[in-house]
Formats: C-alpha cells, structure tokens, sequence
C-alpha cells in the first residue's frame, strides 16, 4: 500500500458498466470461475427485468397515482430499479447505460478505483475493500447492499399499490442465481439472523422518518422485535432486545434501531455452528403459547406468524429437518392476514415442536 499513487482524478471513482467486467478472460467467459457476466445477464431478474417493469401497466397505474408521467425517468422509481440512472455525469464512464438495471457495480462498488488491481493476488481483501471493492463476503455488508432496495419502501409508494417489501436475506440469496462460489458461503442460519436484524433496523428506521401513524407498518415491525426478542441470548456476546417495548413509541424505535445495527455486525462476525441453529429453531418452534393465550386474532398475531413460519422454514432448511408435514399446514394457516386464527396455528406449532424433539 499504496499500489496506485492517488491523483485526485480518481476519487470518486466512475461507474464503467457491465461491460468493462466481461471481457473472456475476465468475468465474461463460459467456465464456473468467469461466468458472472453470463449468469447475470442471462439468469438474474437484477439485469433486465427492474428496468422493463417501470415500463409495465402496473408501474403507469402506480405512478398515475403518484402523478409521474415516466416511471422509467423518475427518481423514486429508478432509485431502486433503474440505480445506473442516478450517478452524477461527473461520475459516469463512457460505457455505462441505464438500462443494464440493477448492475455488477449496484452491489460490488463503482468500479474504477479498483477494475485494473483487484486481482492481484498481493492486494489482501482489507486493500480491495479500500479501494472501493465492496466486501460482500461479509454478510453485515452485504445484508445492507440488499436492504438497500428490498426492505424500505415508501407509504407512499405503498398506498399507490406499489409491493410491500419483506427483506429476508437468506431466501433472497438463494433464489438470486448464483454467480460465486456456494461452497464458500456462510451457513444459511445465519445469513438468515443477520438479515432479520437488519430488516428491523430499517423498519425502525422508516416508522421514525415516516410521520403520522401506520399500523399496518408497526404491526410488522412489532412482530420482528418479538421474533428476535426470542433469539435473546442465543450467544452471550449478542446484544439483547429484551427492553424493546412491541409498540412503537419514539423511544422503543430509538433503542430498536441502534440495538438491531450492533445485532446485525456482531452476528455477522460470530463463529456459528449447528448447535446456534438448533437452538434457535427450538426455541422459535417452542413459542406456541404465545399464540393459544391470544383472545383476539388481530393483525399483530397474524404478523408475528407471517414472520414466524417463514423463520422456521428457513432454519429447518438449514438444519436439513424433516417436519414438513407441520410446517406446510402452518404456511397456510399464517397465508391469510385477515382470516388468522391463532389457536389452530398454535396447535399446529405444537405438533411441530414435538416433532423436532423426536428427532436425533
Ligand atoms: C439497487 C437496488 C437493488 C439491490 C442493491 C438489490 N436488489 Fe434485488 N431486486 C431489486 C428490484 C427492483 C427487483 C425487482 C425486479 C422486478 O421484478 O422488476 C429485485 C428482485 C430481486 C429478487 C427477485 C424477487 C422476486 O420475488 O422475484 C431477488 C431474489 C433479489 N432481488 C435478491 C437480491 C439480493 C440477494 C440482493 C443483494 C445481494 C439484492 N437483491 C440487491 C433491486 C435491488
Ligand atoms: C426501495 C426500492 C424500490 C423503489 C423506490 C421502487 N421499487 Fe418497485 N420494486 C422493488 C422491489 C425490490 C421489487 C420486487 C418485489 C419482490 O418481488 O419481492 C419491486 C417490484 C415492483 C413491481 C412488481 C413487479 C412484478 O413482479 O410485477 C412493480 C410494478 C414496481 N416495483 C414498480 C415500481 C414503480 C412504478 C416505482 C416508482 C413509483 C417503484 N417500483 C419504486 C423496489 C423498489
Ligand atoms: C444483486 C447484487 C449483485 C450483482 C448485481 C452482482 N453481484 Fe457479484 N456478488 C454478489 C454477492 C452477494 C456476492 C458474494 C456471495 C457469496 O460469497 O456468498 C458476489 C460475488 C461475486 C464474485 C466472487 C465470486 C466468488 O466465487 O467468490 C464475483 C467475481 C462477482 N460477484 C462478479 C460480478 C459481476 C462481474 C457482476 C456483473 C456482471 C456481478 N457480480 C453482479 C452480488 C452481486
């Protein structure tokens, strides 16, 4: 260090597109190491299809609502699906288009500042990252680089029909096409926790910045800090949620937000192994009683499991588990918000738990 004498011009860097990583020797190739180009471009939703939806019935009907003329022109639609729109021209390269959508350099970093050294195999990952390379194997990074854009949407947005956004960082991981390699990966449990953590710090975040009640809203968020209120404790160094009220006052968002960041860094750094997602399913699996003991049904209970089935199915995956036939009946049991019924659910939770139990 320094491997490049800093000139000024280069700070900030330029975006240069897609095409710069795809040359055949590079990423642009056919082998399972130089295939990201191809996998992008011809597999992952993230190349054409967030461009091409501002373009759909749907998005003219969301934005006549909101009195945008242009989805595909308009910042609070390109912002997310079109982000190569919004680099200033003093940091554009001659390259880059709009339309590549959600691009290599939209999670990896803009690209100039470290194109022509990143391979080098001298430079550690600490350099890389210095230079602007974004460290996405890290997962507090990268569960930021994806919430970004799936988590916080506007109410806005919203009321004008625009889809609720849930983030979940393990599923979403897996169902975007994979252009690395998976044998490296962090265990899915917990890519998992450090995505809940923070999906309720940018829940905390929006019920903050948003004035003006939003139920719907603080019926989700309510139904997170309860979920990770039963991880409390799952390794002594986590901090804990257990101060955090289920409604949201100021000071209950304050104290959810600030907890769920250092959640979120301290699950990304722990060591963790089968025995944390175990437990973890045990006890997520071992919470029927606080459905049974519900009078009314109620939003709030249809939202913790909402949350709470999609955690289990998660986890029971990573725990390669066989309790499916519960599990199933919970998903549709949870399926419709206005239609919940907490003793059923709580009963099935039940059978799930013991089936857990009966296993080795
Ligand atoms: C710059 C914004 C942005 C970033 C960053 C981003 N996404 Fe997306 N993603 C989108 C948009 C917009 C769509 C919706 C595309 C459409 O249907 O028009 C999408 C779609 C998806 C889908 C498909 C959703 C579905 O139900 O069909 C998955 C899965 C996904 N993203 C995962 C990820 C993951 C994992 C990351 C982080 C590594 C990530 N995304 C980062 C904006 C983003
Ligand atoms: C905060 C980021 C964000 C913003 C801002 C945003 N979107 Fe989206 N949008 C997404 C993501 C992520 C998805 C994918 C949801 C999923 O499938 O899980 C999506 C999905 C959609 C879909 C549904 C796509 C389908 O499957 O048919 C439409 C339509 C849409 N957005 C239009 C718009 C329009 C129009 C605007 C501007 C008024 C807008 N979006 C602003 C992130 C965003
Ligand atoms: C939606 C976000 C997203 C986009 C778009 C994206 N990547 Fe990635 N990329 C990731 C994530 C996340 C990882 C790390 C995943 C892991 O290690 O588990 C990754 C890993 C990689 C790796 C490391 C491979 C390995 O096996 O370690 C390379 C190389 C790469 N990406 C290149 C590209 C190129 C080139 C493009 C564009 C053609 C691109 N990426 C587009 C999110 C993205």
């Amino acid at each position: 260090m320094p491997w490049v004498p800093l000139q000024g011009a280069e700070l900030p860097a330029r975006f240069l597109g897609a095409n710069a990583c795809a040359s055949s020797g590079c990423h642009g190739g056919g082998g399972p190491h130089q295939n990201q180009f191809l996998v992008w471009s011809v597999k992952d939703f993230h190349s054409r299809r967030p461009f091409a939806t501002l373009g759909s019935a749907r998005s003219h009907q969301i934005g006549e609502t909101l009195q945008i003329a242009e989805p595909a022109r308009d910042p609070r639609c390109t912002t997310c699906h079109a982000p190569l729109t919004e680099v200033p021209d003093a940091r554009r390269g001659p390259g880059l288009q709009a339309t590549e959508g959600i691009s290599c350099e939209s999670c990896h970093g803009a690209a100039e500042g470290w194109l022509r050294t990143h391979t080098r195999s001298d430079l550690t990952r600490a350099d890389r990252t210095a230079a602007g390379l974004r460290d996405l194997k890290n997962l507090y990074v990268r569960a930021n680089t994806c919430a970004a854009c799936h988590q916080v949407v506007s109410r806005e947005l919203l009321q004008a029909g625009h889809p609720e956004l849930q983030f979940e960082l393990d599923g979403q991981s897996v169902a975007e096409p994979a252009h690395w390699e998976t044998r490296t990966s962090a265990p899915p449990a917990q890519v998992w926790f450090v995505g809940q953590a923070v999906a309720l710090r940018e829940m905390s975040w929006q019920l903050q910045s948003e004035p003006g009640k939003d139920a719907k809203l603080a019926a989700r968020w309510g139904a997170l800090v309860w979920l990770l209120q039963k991880l409390d404790g799952l390794q002594p160094k986590l901090p804990t949620l257990a101060k955090i009220p289920l409604q949201p006052t100021p000071e209950a968002l304050r104290l959810a937000q600030v907890t769920a960041d250092a959640l979120a860094r301290m699950g990304a750094e722990l060591a963790w192994n089968d025995g944390l997602t175990r437990e973890a399913l045990a006890r997520l699996a071992h919470s029927a009683s606080d459905f049974s003991g519900l009078a009314e049904p109620g939003e709030a209970a249809a939202r913790r499991a909402e949350r709470l089935v999609l955690a289990l199915d998660r986890l029971l995956g990573a725990h390669n588990s066989t309790a499916e036939a519960p599990l199933n009946l919970l998903f549709r049991q949870a399926q419709s918000i206005p239609d919940f019924a907490p003793a059923p659910f709580a009963a099935t939770l039940q059978q799930l738990a013991e089936a857990l139990a009966r296993q080795p």
